[in-house]
Parts: structure tokens; C-alpha cells; sequence
């Protein structure tokens, strides 16, 4: 590769970096979203004017270009932010089925002889981590879709059944070196390792999909940077091994704010026998207000702390939010926002949806931050949150969330929660915070119940 080539990717890989660092805060993302496009259109240019990867027909590459940039255009347009996670699922499987069919073009074109070296590795590893990342996905998609069942289909003996799987496959892999120029071990190789994916992400369940979307997609990453090596394209090495480490880096945070770790996530199983609302739920005593109830209650309360979650999302209320906030805030009161890591159902959910609403990046505190000030705070008012706020995740031993860290809301002096009913939220768990004695339900959509108390306080006022 000539040295103009290399300056080229050495300055498009620099942007990526460059781009992914600003994906850090709300203020500068679009920035680095933009600067890492750039990136990309550098790295294409230069693969295509580089002589020696022969290209026969730009025609068709500038058609899949622009054929799979409309459609992504329109998708990323239409798509709602609750459906996220399947969105990337699409898109993670669609950049390991890539991977796999190039690396099943180089077994075509040297006539299915392949022998012991680098390249000959970074084609079965982009067949096997290619292939494996694609139905992985799709089956991620059709759960998170509910297009078939979202809870953990549990196969007996199926951690034993999959490394079976998984050492079949590396032996085909080794096979097809030493009997090199069969064509069917490599679709036997490719079958093995489709079906491999879709196994290993049955017995996951929804509550758990999320992370195991994070996990692919780092996955879709190693095998872009296996891809990579085929054609000693820096560009592409380097691409995919920042995706392969952020998707790590990402689950791992994940993981950790769920207190579970990796490996009992990808065993699956998580809230196949978890309960529903235990038989005594119904029971309890809760108490519920109207909206002119909580707006007495914000009017005679300084410090206030909004803890939004999975319900602000579906509810589309984020804009009401805001409207509530002006309303408090031009009363003098002091507003924050507790943001928990893995509230709602993506990383960053809450923050891309205050933002949206332009709700000042200031105001939002995570958790290390914010649990100190419960004690001071007069009312946390809980916007379809529940998992978040659970204090079974640091009383109840037995509990499937335990260990999670949470917010702690039962500090402050008075806790109000924005619902539909009594439900479970993500984890199918009751919450023994709607039955304390401070805290005051407010039954309804989340936007419907934000304006009616914005109509509320300023009636007040
Ligand atoms: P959840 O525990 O899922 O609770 C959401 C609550 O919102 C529900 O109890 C529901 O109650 C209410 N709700 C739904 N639609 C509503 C609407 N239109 N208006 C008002 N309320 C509505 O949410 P959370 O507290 O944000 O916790 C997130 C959960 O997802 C955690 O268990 C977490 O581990 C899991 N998870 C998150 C992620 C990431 S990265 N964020 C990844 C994997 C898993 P009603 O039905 O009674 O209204």
C-alpha cells in the first residue's frame, strides 16, 4: 500500500477515534457523529481508488451505497427510541452477514484452497464470528419484537449442546485446512455456526437482550477487524476493533449496573421463574392523589428530583417534562434528574430523551451523584420508572435484582410515582415503594398525568 493510501486511512481511523470520544457527551455527539461520517467517506474513497483491490464495477458499489443508505436514512428516522435496540440488532446482524459473505467470496475466488496462514484465519473467523453474529441478531430482533416469544427458551442440557456446537465448528475450521478445496465443509461450517448463533441467544430472555445486543455488536466489530486482515485494509482493522472494544466496554457497564455478570447473562435463563407480583401485592395499601393533590404538594416543596424511566420513553413525554420544569423552575424550586444507568431500554436512554426535549445536561445527575441528595429532598417524583427504584435490590436476598445498585428514593420526604397501575415493570418484580407510607400514585400516561399537573400548579399559581 503506497504512502498517500495509508495517510488517507491513518487520518479516517483518527476521526473515528475522534467521533466515538464525543458520542461521550449530549452536547458535542452530533459532532462526533458527523466527524466519524467524514471518516467513513474518507475510508471509502480511498478503498476505492486503491488500484489493487481491482475493483471491477463501481456501478454496483455506488447502487449498495446508496440503496443502503436511503433505507438506513429512512429507518433511523422512523424508528422509535423504544425499538432502538432492535434497530442496532438489524444492523449488527447485517454487519457480521457482510463479513461472512466476503469472506466466503475469498474462499470462491482462490477455489475453496486455503492453507495455514493469516489470511486463511481471518476468513474462517469472519465465517464463524460473521455468521454467529447475524442469526444472533435476527433472533434478537424477532424477541425484542415479540415476533416469536421474548422469555428464555431453555433447551435441556443446552450450555454442553452449544460448546458441542461450537467445538464442531472449529473443527470444520481446522478440516477444512487439511482437505483444503472442498467446497461443502465450508457450507457445513457456515450452517453450524448460523445455528450456533440462533441457540445461544434463545435461552436469553428480553429482560436481559439489551446487553447481549451490546455483545454482538461488539462481535460485529472483531469481525469487520478479521475482514480486515483479509485485505490488509488498515482502515477497516482498526474500525472494527474500536466497535469490538466500545461494545465490550459497553456490556461490561451494563452488566455491572445490573449487578449480574456476563456469564450468567449469556448462560440465559434470567426471569424464566421469575415471579409476577407476589400473591400478597394485592394486599398491600397504596395511596393514590389527583393531579391538583401533587401540585399542592410541589408548591410548598424547595428541592425536587424527577427520576424518569422506561414509561417517560413509551408515553412520549418528554416534552411535557420539559413544560413542568419551566413550570417549577419559575417558581424558584430547585429540579434535578436522577438518571440510573439502565433505566428505559438502551444505554443513555433517559439522557437522549431529556435532550430531546431540551432539558438543560446540567441538571441530570447518575447515581454516584445523586443518592447523597435524596435526604435533602422534599419530593422524588417517579416518572415510569420501577426496577430503578426497587428497594428489593438492597433488601431482598431472594430477589432477582439484588445487588443492583439503585436510586434511592426512600430518603427523601416524599415520593410521588407517575403510572399506569400496579404493575411490574422490566423484571416482573412488585415494588415495595408504592406501598410506603410517603409515597402518593398518580394513575395514568405518563404525558397525559405530566399535563394535567402542569394545568394543576399553574391554576395554583
Ligand atoms: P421498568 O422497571 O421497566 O418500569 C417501567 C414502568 O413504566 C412500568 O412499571 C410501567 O408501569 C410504566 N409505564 C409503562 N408505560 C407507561 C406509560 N405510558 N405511562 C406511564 N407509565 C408507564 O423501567 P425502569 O425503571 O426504567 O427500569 C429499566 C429496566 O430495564 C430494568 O429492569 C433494567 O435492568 C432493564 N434493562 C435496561 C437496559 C438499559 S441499557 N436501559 C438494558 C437491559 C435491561 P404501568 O404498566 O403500570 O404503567
Amino acid at each position: 500500500m503506497d504512502s498517500i493510501h495509508i495517510i488517507l486511512y491513518f487520518i479516517s481511523s483518527i476521526l473515528f477515534i475522534l467521533g466515538i470520544k464525543m458520542l461521550s457527551s449530549p452536547l458535542i455527539a452530533r459532532r462526533g457523529n458527523i466527524i466519524s461520517f467524514l471518516g467513513m467517506i474518507i475510508a471509502i474513497i480511498t478503498t476505492l481508488s486503491y488500484v489493487e483491490y481491482e475493483i471491477s464495477s463501481i456501478i454496483y458499489i455506488f447502487s449498495g451505497i446508496t440503496t443502503g443508505g436511503i433505507l438506513g436514512l429512512i429507518f433511523a428516522k422512523k424508528v422509535q427510541m423504544t425499538s432502538m435496540p432492535q434497530m442496532v440488532a438489524i444492523f449488527n446482524g447485517l454487519g457480521g452477514l457482510a463479513s461472512s459473505l466476503i469472506a466466503f467470496s475469498e474462499i470462491i475466488k482462490v477455489n475453496n484452497t486455503i492453507s495455514f496462514n493469516l489470511i486463511s484465519v481471518s476468513i474462517l473467523m469472519s465465517i464463524l464470528i460473521g455468521s454467529v453474529t447475524f442469526s444472533g441478531s435476527i433472533t434478537g430482533f424477532l424477541k425484542l419484537q415479540s415476533l416469536i416469544t421474548g422469555k428464555p427458551i431453555l433447551i435441556p442440557l443446552r450450555n454442553y449442546f452449544n460448546l458441542l456446537i461450537l467445538l464442531s465448528a472449529i473443527g470444520l475450521m481446522i478440516v477444512s485446512v487439511l482437505y483444503s478445496g472442498n467446497t461443502l465443509i465450508f457450507y457445513t461450517l457456515l450452517g453450524v455456526c448460523l445455528l450456533l448463533g440462533i441457540l445461544i441467544v434463545l435461552p436469553i430472555g428480553g429482560a436481559d437482550m439489551p446487553v447481549v445486543i451490546a455483545l454482538l455488536n461488539s462481535y460485529s466489530g472483531i469481525v469487520a477487524a478479521f475482514t480486515g486482515f483479509i485485505f490488509s485494509n488498515v482502515a477497516l482493522i482498526i474500525s472494527g476493533s474500536l466497535i469490538g472494544a466500545s461494545g465490550l466496554i459497553l456490556t461490561r457497564i451494563m452488566t455491572k449496573a445490573m449487578n449480574r455478570s456476563l456469564v450468567n447473562v449469556v448462560l440465559g435463563g434470567f426471569g424464566a421463574t421469575a415471579t409476577n407480583i407476589d400473591s400478597e401485592a394485592s394486599d398491600k395499601n397504596y395511596k393514590s392523589g389527583s393531579s391538583d393533590d401533587i401540585a399542592s404538594l410541589l408548591e410548598y416543596s424547595e428541592n425536587i428530583i424527577i427520576i424518569p424511566g422506561y414509561g417517560l420513553a413509551v408515553a412520549q413525554a418528554q416534552h411535557s417534562l420539559k413544560e413542568l420544569l419551566d413550570v417549577l423552575e419559575n417558581q424558584q424550586k430547585n429540579v434535578l434528574f436522577a438518571i440510573h444507568p439502565v433505566a428505559g431500554r438502551m444505554p443513555g436512554h433517559m439522557n437522549v430523551l431529556l435532550a430531546e426535549a431540551n432539558i438543560d445536561y446540567e441538571l441530570l445527575l447518575d447515581l454516584d451523584q445523586v443518592n447523597e441528595k435524596f435526604s435533602q429532598t422534599d419530593v422524588s417524583i417517579v416518572i415510569g420508572a420501577n426496577d430503578v427504584v426497587n428497594p428489593a435490590a438492597k433488601l431482598d436476598k431472594n430477589s432477582p435484582i439484588y445487588g443492583m445498585p439503585i436510586l434511592e428514593i426512600e430518603k427523601s420526604k416524599s415520593i410521588v410515582v407517575l403510572k399506569r397501575s400496579m404493575n411490574p415493570g422490566f423484571a416482573g418484580l412488585d415494588n415495595n415503594i408504592f406501598y410506603n407510607e410517603k409515597t402518593l400514585m398518580l394513575f395514568g400516561d405518563a404525558k397525559d398525568s405530566i399535563d394535567s399537573l402542569n394545568k394543576s400548579f399553574k391554576e395554583l399559581n
